[in-house]
């Protein structure tokens, strides 16, 4: 093949990786301060169907086919805007600027301490008090059938130095994968981490303690009581943090096991072996009775998976239904918590001129 061909067999492979059968839009509300809100439907050859609203980038719905070829709803959440405006543990959404938590609400960058808000305990969680979860972020259909969703979060929101612009674009392929692209960029040093935190339940209703688990991580970050890494990487061999063969969510989960004590089941983030950074597979998902299958692949160094402990049915989703502890798990790709006062873990500073990037793809097969 000479240069020209190459060159346009990538395009092409890249068009045909990125392309959405379609992308239809309508209106989702308006927030309390009266700001308009959309839905988005990409939905693609296959008939598997996303629907993506610009409050919190949030991801509202995911129907993809189980092993009879019947579509189903994988992710929790709610039927309108209303519910995603209440008090909800960011059900589908962006985190940002720092997803995960920062130990005592504080760190120092460039001998300058910085308090972000106390939103769990002594520590901030996902952002602060109003994250990237709750804004509305600016959107574009995208040419190719995607989703492009910009925020720029100012210079000292939620107490973070910089102006800091950031990009999500989401893809939906005719090969079944829910592809994330997250871009960001500022103008004064400052930290950033980002994820997606969709809650996903792969047989559609019931507890997840069935589905099937494998994650390529041989160390993990143990925490304390606040759900703090101590700093230590600690080999998962002969822990029920060991999920490298395929294993049952619900075998240890309940286990005498302190670190499962202090995330009152799964909450914790796992080091994934990677050589690089390339897009590397750090999850795998599989739930027997539906045959449906979700693999994670990502660029990022880390993944916090969470069982829903803290669910407790007061919230009613899709349907008004409650949502009851460990009926949905999160697997949120991510740099790992407090890394801005850990300078042993992988660094989550972005310096102006720099652009971080990173991708996270759902791949869902049966
Ligand atoms: C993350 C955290 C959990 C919890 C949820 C939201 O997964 O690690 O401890 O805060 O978000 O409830």
């Amino acid at each position: 093949m000479n240069k020209t061909w190459a060159a346009l067999a990538l395009i092409a492979s890249t068009a045909a990786m990125h392309a959405a059968t379609k992308i239809v839009s309508g209106d989702f509300g308006k927030t309390r301060e009266g700001e308009l809100v959309r839905i988005y439907t990409l939905t693609n050859k296959t008939g598997v169907e996303v629907k993506i609203t610009n409050f919190g980038g949030r991801i509202v719905s995911l129907r993809v086919p189980d092993k009879e070829g019947a579509m189903g709803e994988v992710v929790v959440g709610f039927d309108s805007l209303e519910g995603y405006l209440n008090e909800n543990p960011y059900f589908g959404a962006l985190i940002g600027r720092y997803a995960n938590r920062i130990g005592h609400a504080q760190f120092t960058l460039d001998a300058v301490l910085y308090h972000v808000p106390k939103n769990d305990g002594d520590n901030s969680l996902h952002g602060g008090t109003r994250g990237f979860d709750k804004v509305v972020w600016t959107p574009r259909e995208l040419k190719d059938g995607g989703l492009e969703l910009v925020y720029l979060s100012k210079d000292g929101e939620e107490g973070y130095p910089g102006n800091c612009k950031v990009t999500v674009v989401y893809h939906l392929t005719d090969s079944n994968e829910l592809r994330v692209d997250y871009a960001a960029t500022t103008d004064k040093d400052t930290v950033v981490n980002l994820t997606n935190h969709s809650y996903f339940n792969l047989k559609g209703s019931g507890d997840i303690l069935g589905h099937v688990l494998t994650l390529s991580a041989d160390r993990f970050t143990p925490v304390d009581s606040g759900l703090i890494p101590t700093g230590e990487l600690k080999a998962v061999a002969g822990t029920p943090f060991d999920f490298r063969k395929p294993t049952a969510i619900g075998a240890r989960i309940e286990n005498d096991d302190e670190q499962l004590k202090l995330g009152k089941g799964y909450d914790h983030n796992w080091v994934l072996t990677r050589t690089g950074t390339s897009l590397t597979l750090a999850a795998r998902v599989t739930e027997p009775s539906t045959g449906r299958v979700m693999e994670v692949f990502t660029t990022q160094p880390g993944i916090q998976f969470y069982t829903g402990n803290f669910l407790d049915g007061t919230i009613k989703g899709k349907g008004g239904q409650p949502i009851l502890r460990r009926t949905a798990l999160c697997l949120e790709t991510q740099h790992f918590p407090d890394s801005p006062n850990k300078p042993a873990f992988p660094s989550t500073e972005l310096k102006p001129g720099v652009e971080f990037n990173s991708t996270t793809v759902f791949h869902f097969t049966k």
